[in-house]
């Protein structure tokens, strides 16, 4: 069987992981956990991206050698990925010997077949971006954007990559499919840029100017241009495993889709003859303030001070709650307190305690068998039986954050049942027909906290966990029939209490000025 195989961009080891580099991560996780849940094999990749020019930058303005420089970053970006309770199977840094000995293999095929070759180039290269600029890229004053930092003009013998030559291919290929990539708008985003003429690829740059990089195999005078490097992570880190080839989702940013993975990638791997990526999914940004958070402006989050303060599941939470997947989102911490308050605190928090406390008073510590339903429990059972599968086909469509709104939702539905039931009434009378509903409402409050739960795992794991733990629940090996209403709980015996949620201690919260 193959593998469902699912990547994150990886990550500049240029500095230090922020908010961004997390939810990219959190996203990946939550698809890769849902995936297995439904049976999938899955493997599941993400990294750092250590060669070029920035990365060299940064180690010369700290003054250490490049290697050692990555040597940290990479560590710290690694150290994140347990903090958030992420499973991926392998973690690929580009110096390593298993990328770097494929991307010179395919350099090589690619020069052997003619498809690389050497030229003169004149013109005007941004050291921000690494990056040889044209004149469509200029302000219509003339000028050059900001983003590419300072311009200079050069006059250099290089390598190039016949990407126009494959542009009809590629025009082709995403007429032929159309569900390339997800978001739609940002497939035809990639058909539009496809309408001009490609220029062919510069993918050397002479060691003069750049020493930190992949020496060209077939001319040592110069080493491989990052990208080039980079997105060949995705195929060396599998290239020895059978079965895994090709990845079924690249999930990556938006600013990094047109034209690195949609454009160069794709003509890379069919250039070589390998198959191509089933589907790229491309992410919005985390703003603030309308800007998007990086290191460059200053603004990016820790988000490892939220981890600290709220924990991993609230993190995760909100960053699937908050952001449609493919649009971008503002990051407040008062919307995080907001979610963190209501939805997770008082709703779900108030579900469990609620089970446990009524479990222990009414009933021995002992999940009651539930009597004949009646009407209450008939309406919530069968707004159960909506929001099973509507989350499944939600999540299938990566519409994380509706899903987790109907989830929620049926929470706040037995909470409300719970008040209408009135367990605490029904404890204070002695009358058979009361005791029954009493038993009834408490297997059916367990029994729905039991369900949500299930639907909660992949983006909150270890509160997941816990939930089933003081439930004295072990989930069974296959997920969907866990999403079967069905008085499993019957029996078991319950904790006295847990402490999901608490109040949040004050500082980290507060909102930078
Ligand atoms: N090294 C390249 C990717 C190479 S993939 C073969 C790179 N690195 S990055 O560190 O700048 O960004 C890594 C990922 O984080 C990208 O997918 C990028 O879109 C994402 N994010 C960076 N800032 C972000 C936000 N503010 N919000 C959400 N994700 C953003 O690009």
């Amino acid at each position: 069987m193959k593998s469902f195989y699912i990547t994150t961009a990886i990550d500049y080891a240029n500095g230090s992981p922020h908010l961004g580099h997390a939810y990219e991560k959190v996203l990946t996780d939550v698809i890769a956990r849902f995936r297995r849940q439904m049976g999938d094999q899955v493997r599941f990749l993400t990294g750092t991206d250590e060669h070029g020019q920035k990365v060299q930058a940064s180690a010369r303005q700290r003054g250490v050698a490049p290697q050692a420089f990555c040597d940290t970053i990479s560590a710290e970006f690694r150290a994140m990925l347990p903090r958030l309770q992420i499973t991926n199977d392998d973690f690929i840094r580009t110096t390593e010997e298993r990328h770097k000995k494929v991307v010179r293999r395919l350099l090589q095929q690619l020069f052997d077949q003619g498809d690389i070759y050497r030229a003169e180039y004149r013109g005007f290269y941004s050291a921000r971006q690494e990056q040889f600029l044209q004149e469509k890229d200029r302000n219509p004053d003339g000028s050059w954007p900001e983003i590419f930092g300072e311009v200079t003009e050069i006059t250099e013998s290089n390598y190039f990559f016949r990407l126009k030559k494959y542009q009809p291919w590629l025009v082709g290929f995403l007429e032929a499919n159309p569900d390339f990539v997800f978001p739609r708008f940002r497939q035809t985003q990639v058909q539009e840029f496809l309408k001009e003429e490609l220029n062919d690829l510069c993918i050397s740059r002479p060691r003069e100017r750049l020493e930190w990089g992949i020496p060209l195999p077939f001319d040592e005078g110069y080493v491989t241009y990052v990208w080039f490097d980079a997105l060949v992570n995705y195929y060396s880190a599998v290239a020895d495993l059978p079965g895994v080839w090709p990845a079924d989702y690249h999930v990556i940013g938006k600013d990094i889709l047109v034209p690195p993975h949609a454009v160069y990638w794709t003509i890379m791997l069919q250039a070589a003859g390998l198959p191509l990526p089933r589907h790229i999914l491309a992410h919005g940004w985390w703003l603030q303030r309308g800007a998007k958070m990086s290191k460059s402006t200053g603004n990016a989050l820790n988000p490892l001070d939220l981890v600290d303060q709220f924990g991993s599941d609230a993190f995760r939470y909100f960053l699937m709650r908050e952001m449609n997947v493919g649009q971008d989102s503002d990051f407040t911490p008062e919307q995080f307190l907001v979610r963190y308050n209501s939805e997770l605190a008082n709703n779900l928090g108030n579900l469990v305690n609620r089970t446990l406390n009524m479990t222990n008073r009414f009933a021995g510590a002992a999940v009651p068998v539930s009597g004949e339903p009646r009407d209450a429990e008939r309406e919530l059972q069968a707004l159960w039986a909506r929001t099973g599968p509507e989350c499944v086909g939600l999540c299938e469509g990566f519409q994380f954050h509706t899903a987790l709104e109907r989830t929620m939702a049926f929470v706040t539905a037995t909470n409300a049942y719970v008040e209408r039931r009135a367990p605490w009434k029904l404890g204070k009378s002695t009358a058979p027909e009361d005791q029954e509903l009493l038993r009834t409402s408490l297997a059916t409050m367990a029994e729905a906290l039991r369900l949500a739960v299930a639907l909660l795992e992949a983006v909150m794991p270890a509160a997941a966990a816990r939930i089933n733990g003081v439930l004295g629940y072990t989930p069974g090996p296959v997920w969907r029939d866990e999403l079967v209403w069905g008085n499993r709980l019957a029996g078991n015996r319950v904790a006295e209490a847990l402490v999901l949620f608490p109040r949040p201690t004050p500082p980290a919260a507060a909102p930078a000025a």
